[in-house]
Parts: structure tokens; sequence; C-alpha cells
């Protein structure tokens, strides 16, 4: 079932890939590393300048693990999610104190790195060093969702249905490149709000299609609402930090948030988080 999406979708990626520089030859395994942990969350053309600053500041993982940690959430900038940035250098010096600065070249050895779970350990293992893995990202799961399920929007977390349907559809001729077409097809074609039916490559195929593109019924979808929230407190608060090459006096703090009740409730989760520390009498400072 489904494999007869193999042909039509890596001939498509095969015209419209985006040239991405994580996707080019001469990648690196940690340069693609840090590109699937910043673009998890995160759209493509955010994560592009900030992967680029990273590459030139930290080529290996060894110049990024003999920094402080808080010098990586520094550069993090506005990517949001920073605890991204705690995980990339937690795993920079894994990488270094247990497998001499290389990245490990298999799923079950990346699957060990802190922060690395089981989405990154498939894409690093299939983008960076060819290996046969079912790369679940939200993308992929979506387009699967629709062609092969006939629904508009796969669960909410991943399932064992899922994870074996993505198996069975690895095709035996680069599964790398088939979990990358598939993932742009869902970036550019097959879209969470308003899919192009028209463009697509499967159309003809796609069971969601084909039976008339009927609503999800599944649970309510989470939002991504943004003003207001904890989130959108803690990443002002961080922005402070970053911007100060030093110990920021709490009234810096202050001044960035209205509500003393959420602004103390994100300040304790920001250091609670390790991204950022007390220092002396009423100060804040990225991790040291
Ligand atoms: N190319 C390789 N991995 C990718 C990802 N996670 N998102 C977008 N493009 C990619």
């Amino acid at each position: 079932m489904g494999t007869g999406l193999h042909a039509p979708i890596l001939d498509w990626y095969a015209v419209n890939a985006r040239d991405l520089p994580w996707r080019r030859p001469g990648a690196s395994p940690w340069a693609i590393l840090v590109s699937e942990i910043m673009l998890q969350q995160t759209p493509v053309a955010r994560v592009l300048p900030v992967w680029t600053e990273w590459m030139e500041r930290w080529s290996t993982p060894a110049s990024l693990a003999a920094e402080p940690p808080g010098e990586a959430v520094r550069h993090w900038g506005r990517l949001g999610y920073p605890r991204r940035a705690l995980n990339l250098h937690a795993c920079a010096r894994a990488i270094v104190s247990g497998h001499g600065g290389e990245v490990p070249d298999s799923y079950d050895r990346l699957r060990e790195l802190p922060g690395i779970g089981d989405y990154t350990a498939a894409a690093v293992a299939s983008f960076a060093f060819g290996r046969s893995h079912a790369v679940l990202d939200t993308n992929v799961r979506r387009v699967l969702a629709r062609t092969v399920r006939g629904e508009q929007y796969p669960p909410k977390a991943t399932t064992a249905a899922e994870r074996k349907l993505a198996e069975s559809l690895l095709p035996t001729l680069s599964a790398p490149l088939w979990a990358v077409a598939v993932m742009e097809l869902g970036a550019l074609v097959c879209t969470a709000r308003a899919p192009r039916c028209a463009d697509c490559p499967v159309a003809d195929l796609c069971a969601w299609r084909l039976a008339g593109r009927p609503a999800y019924e599944g649970p309510q979808r989470r939002g991504q609402s943004y003003d207001g929230t904890d989130r959108q407190c803690r990443g002002r608060l961080l922005a402070v930090l970053r911007d100060a090459h030093g110990p920021v006096p709490k009234a810096a703090l202050d001044a960035v948030w209205a509500d003393p009740v959420q602004r103390e409730r994100a300040l304790d989760g920001l250091v609670a988080d390790g991204l950022a520390e007390v220092v002396g009498e009423g100060a804040y400072s990225l991790p040291g």
C-alpha cells in the first residue's frame, strides 16, 4: 500500500526542492544536527540566519563545547523554545567527551545524546549518514495521514500505527531522499491549513482528496497563541539577558513586563530550566 507514491514524490522533489545549506553535499553531520534541532519548532526562513551564524561561530561540536552554555542561549536569538540551545550545548559536550568530537553515526548512539529524541536521531542518521529510518516530523505525518489514511491531520502524538505505516513505505533505495522529499511536499504543497492539491504530484492517489477532503474529526488542535503568554514573557526577559554582556539588575527585567505575578513565574521558570542564573544580590545573567 502506498508505494505508488514514491516515484511521483521523488520526481516532484527533484524539480521543486529548495536549496537549503544543510541539504548540500558538503554539510557536516554537526551542521545537519544543528539544523534539525533548530527546524523542529521554527520555520526555515527564521532558522537560516541563525544557523548560518552558528556554523560560522561553531563549525564543530568542540568549538561549541568550549563555551559556557549561556553563549549558546545568547546566540539562539529569537528562534524560540531556547531550551533547544542548552540541549545543543549539552550535546556538543557529550559528543566531545563520549565520541571523540565526532557526531555518532547510528540512530541508537544519536538517541543517547541529551535532548535528541526519536525524530532528531532518525533525521540525522538519515540525512548525515545515509541510513534508512522512518523520519516522522509533522510534515511527513500530515502527508501520510492524508495520502494513505485519508485523514486531514495526523493524531496529536505519533502512534505505533503511524510508525508502522512509515516503515512500510521506506524505499529500498535512498530512504533519506524519500524522507526529505515527503517533508518538502508537506512544507510546500500539503500544508496544514491551505493544501495546494492542484500542485500536488500525488493528488490522483490521495485518499483524503479522493474522499472529498473530509474535515478532521479528532480532538481540538491547539492554536499557537503567543501574545500575553508566559512564553512571550520569558522571551522578553531572556532578550534582556542576551543583550547585556554581564549581570542584569532585577529592575531592568521588571521594566519589560508589567504583570508582576506572571513576570516572577517566568523568571523562576528560566532559572529552573537553566536558562538564567541568579548572580549576587538580585541580579541575573545567562548561565555561565
Ligand atoms: N531539510 C532537512 N531536514 C529538514 C527539516 N527538518 N525541515 C526543512 N528542511 C529540511
